[in-house]
């Protein structure tokens, strides 16, 4: 279930998504959509193609009155900028050569895939790869991440994300900033990620957001670029998704893949991380104690980010995910050229100069993809009907453990 493809251009008319399996009778609010692409074309550092594009979703087919069919979901949302490129990017052979030789890209920008794709699928015009590499392509990512997140609303699990650094100004991440705000309900933790989606960088405090904002300026006055880290977090996920039995069904490595495939995307970190690995094991796992009162096991700590050997705990899930920092400078970067083999410098196409946080709302989507495909596999029905009477079943049956 919840498997899906991709296709599109990032100059061509539209970027599209098929989901294959998508359960019956799950209520989809469109505006619901279209309110995660806006959130993935905010944030400061971004570049004039943002200001072109207004993303709106358009959904064709496994939808009737709101409701899915059970069938495969079709929608696609329409590049604006295509009435610029329509001449250069068109699928038939009637372009306008001039303009399309104007717009070869013969000079590969490093940290793009442009020279190993140009090389691996023999393009004469770099064009041809970056089209395709392009992060344009998360937009349609965050609208099958919006689908799933509309199924897991079902079962009260919710997805939030900030972002704890730009370059080298860093601010507290999830763990830390629960102890020290003391945050313990699902209403404090909405009320600090409500105060995040205020911050154009998506970070957790104005002093911080002020810092990354002059960082973000500066490296743009200077004509670079700069990266930084996002954390995903997400509350009410049961004990139980994902299993130990066989390496391809941990959901560490399942999450691990799909969110380091986001364009720019160079690591990840589970709870505690990679700081972990300092520390004796005394201080890193998460003790196990018994409420008689409630019946219920629970954790004093969650170092281990919501996952162990590869299952849900029933903890919050916390990801922790490194962006490298844009490849595309407005000082371009040496390479060579294709033709002469001389030095040259890097193409420049209109670019971002920080996307931190526009990826930390593609993050947040690509991990309600993986979730809600766990999530089905686990409860799996024909109908959200027959998930939920799976999933409540599930339930009664862990209470009684
Ligand atoms: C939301 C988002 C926006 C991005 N915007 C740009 C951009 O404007 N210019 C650019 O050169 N790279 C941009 N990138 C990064 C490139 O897509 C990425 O560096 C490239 O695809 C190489 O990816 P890789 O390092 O994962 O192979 C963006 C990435 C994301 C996630």
């Amino acid at each position: 279930m919840f498997d899906y493809i991709t296709a599109g251009e990032s100059h061509g008319p539209e970027i599209t998504a098929i989901i294959k399996d998508l359960p019956a009778g799950l209520k989809i609010n469109i505006d619901n959509i279209n309110k995660q692409l806006k959130r993935r074309q905010q944030g400061h550092g971004r570049g004039g193609r943002m200001d072109i594009e207004k993303d709106r979703i358009n959904i064709t087919s496994g939808l009737r009155e709101g409701i899915t069919l059970g069938s495969p979901l079709a929608m696609n949302i329409k590049n604006k900028d295509w009435a610029n490129w329509e001449d250069i990017m068109t699928v038939t052979n009637k372009g306008d050569q001039n303009k399309i030789k104007a717009k070869r890209v013969a000079e590969p920008r490093p940290g793009h895939a442009d020279l190993p794709g140009g090389i691996k699928f023999n393009h004469s015009d770099l064009r041809n790869v970056l089209e395709r590499a392009s992060a344009r392509e998360t937009a349609i990512r965050t609208a099958v991440g919006s689908i799933a997140r509309e199924f897991l609303a079902n079962f009260e699990v919710e997805i939030f994300s900030h972002v704890t650094g730009i370059g080298t100004v860093k601010s507290p991440n999830w763990l830390a900033i629960k102890e020290q705000k003391n945050i313990t309900s699902i209403k404090e933790i909405r009320e600090y990620f409500n105060q995040v989606e205020q911050s154009p960088v998506r970070a957790g405090s104005k002093e911080t957001t002020a810092k990354m904002i002059e960082l973000i300026d500066k490296w743009k006055e200077a004509g670079d670029s700069v990266g930084g880290i996002c954390e995903v977090i997400v509350t009410g996920l049961p004990l139980g998704l994902g299993s130990h039995t066989h390496h391809d069904l941990k959901l560490e490595g399942q999450l691990a893949a799909e969110l380091i495939a986001i364009q720019a995307i160079k690591g990840i970190e589970f709870g505690g991380g990679f700081k972990l690995a300092e520390k004796p094991g005394s201080q890193v796992h998460d003790e196990i104690f018994y409420d008689n009162d409630k019946k219920k096991f629970y954790r004093k700590s969650n170092n281990s980010g919501g996952l162990e050997g590869g299952i849900s705990t029933g903890e919050e899930l916390i990801v922790r995910l490194p962006m490298k920092p844009i490849p595309t400078l407005s000082q371009p970067l040496k390479t060579v050229n294709l033709d002469s083999k001389e030095p040259a410098e890097a193409a420049k196409e209109r670019s971002d100069n920080c996307a931190v946080p526009s990826a930390s709302i593609v993050a947040e989507a690509v991990t309600a993809i993986v979730l809600a495909k766990s999530f089905s596999n686990k409860f799996g029905g024909d109908s959200i009907k027959e998930i939920k009477n799976n999933y409540n079943s599930y339930l009664k049956q862990i209470e009684n453990y």
